[in-house]
């Protein structure tokens, strides 16, 4: 592969700022100063280093960020801080998170610059199960279990489909769904008169929100983790619940 491609696909600068970068002697090749935008360059055994620092090729990274609240999931905001200026210290300027998450929640937020997997998991027709810890304001008793679990009346077209229920207090539920309606959660939880005071993503497929992270901590995910994810043709559970 081409030099300038090389540390363009992973998005160190622009193309044509490689160019110069390049042409300024601002990269090597095992050790060696290349002043060529064209070099061959091996991505599985060459060591690219540019501007001294020693780059890994990567095309797609994958990361775990577990959002904090207050933070919207988005790539730029006017006013508020995102969750890709959290991955700052990535390198990357070319993550996005997948899918979204209400700037008043928390959770697991998967970042990533892969598209097709992003498409595939946020594809409606897919139904990827997305598991929420919700605080509610008020006891949650069976009848409102039973609703949620039938399906609720959310003011959309059709009601929800049937959503997983399992209670973790008087006032605690971790509620399992296959949409991603906007606020869905929240409307859900309203259309059987009770009402959302926290909510926490701690699944969505097979991926787990790692317990080791702290609110507004990242880690990237591990290859056994990619690859669940690749595979998984429903983005259904694979191990634990
Ligand atoms: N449902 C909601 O209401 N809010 C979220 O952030 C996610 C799901």
């Amino acid at each position: 592969m081409r030099l300038d491609k090389f540390l363009s696909d992973m998005k160190y600068a622009t193309r044509s700022q490689l160019k110069k970068d390049i042409r300024n002697g601002l990269v090597s090749v095992n050790n060696e100063i290349i002043h060529q935008s064209d070099y061959p360059v091996n991505e599985n055994r060459d060591v690219v280093c540019y501007k001294g620092v020693p780059c890994v090729y990567e095309k797609y990274v994958y990361y775990m960020l577990y959002k904090p609240t207050g933070v919207v999931s988005a790539t730029e905001d006017k006013k508020d801080k995102t969750v890709v200026d959290l991955l700052k210290d990535t390198g990357r300027n070319d993550l996005f998170p997948v899918g979204r998450l209400d700037k008043d929640t928390e959770g697991l937020l998967l970042l990533t610059n892969d598209g097709e997997l992003a498409h595939n998991l946020l594809a409606p027709g897919r139904h990827v199960e997305k598991v929420y810890e919700c605080s509610l304001k008020k006891p949650f008793d069976v009848s409102q279990q039973e609703a949620l679990e039938q399906g609720v009346d959310i003011g959309e077209k059709k009601r929800t489909l049937p959503a997983k229920v399992v209670l973790l207090g008087e006032k605690k539920i971790a509620l399992t769904i296959t949409e991603g309606k906007f606020h869905q959660v929240k409307r859900m939880l309203q259309a059987v008169d009770n009402e959302v005071v926290f909510l926490k993503r701690v699944r969505m497929g097979g991926l787990h929100l790692d317990e080791e992270l702290k609110p507004g901590a990242y880690r990237k995910l591990t290859a056994e983790e990619i690859a669940m994810l690749q595979s998984s043709k429903e983005g259904k559970v694979h191990k634990k619940c």
